[in-house]
């Protein structure tokens, strides 16, 4: 018996209208679907985004995929995961993974997959883009993310200003994700360089709590959450 595919349905930065058609056709079609949990174990993000399109039939597989960053946990749980998944596809059944956002932008749809391949190693993994954070935020704005030669450079987190100083002698546009813990620090450096009109925040992109501020002005004491990214012009755009 040959092997089912494993594939990664990119479910969009939150709108649901945000999914693409092929990510819709074939979240109708597979009859395996997994998704991350939610920090209080209920189905997470992606199940809340996608979950119009699912049908009674299907079998859901919560994920434990926790929000931490030791690495001997992460890896723990990417292996429980992968072994939850694997008897449908050694069995030849499609098994289909939704991430929010796009599947390859930060996601622990690699994580996941990347195991899955350490158990079976003629997988086949298939990924279906979609809406990302950033595009789905500069859509908001009303601006395009990047234009003409601008550089971009997204930064998956901050973890010294000396990496957001970097980003922006080389690029015009630089993104920054997981914003909300070090959002105090990169205030201060934004208003310090007098850049807090060429900063924008957009928080919940897509979901009824959208939150958009074209410019930072203000906003010092702003406590952004978890689901907040900046977007940072570097030189100003004529
Ligand atoms: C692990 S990354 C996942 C990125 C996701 N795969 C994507 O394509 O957008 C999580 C970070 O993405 C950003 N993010 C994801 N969805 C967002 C949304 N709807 N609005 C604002 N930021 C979002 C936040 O910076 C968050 O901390």
């Amino acid at each position: 018996m040959g092997l089912g595919t494993f594939w990664g349905i990119s479910a969009g930065a939150g709108d649901p209208d945000w999914l693409t058609v092929k990510g819709a056709k074939l979240l109708r079609s597979v009859k395996w679907l997994a998704c991350p949990q939610g920090a209080a174990g209920q189905p997470g993000l992606a199940f809340q985004i996608v979950r119009s399109w699912l049908q009674p039939e299907q079998t859901l597989l919560s994920l434990h995929l926790p929000f931490v960053t030791h690495s001997a946990q992460l890896q723990a749980a990417w292996m429980a995961a992968a072994e939850q998944l694997a008897p449908p596809l050694e069995q030849g059944e499609d098994v289909a993974f939704v991430c929010a956002g796009d599947v390859g932008l930060y996601s622990t749809f690699a994580y996941v997959a990347q195991a899955l391949r350490e158990r079976i190693p003629n997988l086949s993994v298939q990924a279906i883009p979609g809406v990302s954070s950033p595009l789905a935020a500069a859509a908001l704005l009303g601006s395009p993310l990047v234009m003409g030669s601008e550089k971009l450079a997204i930064l998956p987190a901050m973890f010294a200003l000396s990496d957001l100083e970097q980003a922006c002698a080389w690029a015009e546009v630089v993104v920054l994700m997981k914003v909300a813990p070090v959002y105090p620090q990169v205030w201060q450096w934004l208003a310090e360089k007098s850049w807090l009109d060429q900063a924008s925040l957009v928080v919940w992109a897509g979901w009824p709590q959208q939150a958009l501020f074209p410019t930072l002005e203000g906003l010092a004491d702003y406590q952004p959450p978890y689901f907040s990214l900046l977007i940072l012009r570097s030189r100003q755009r004529n």
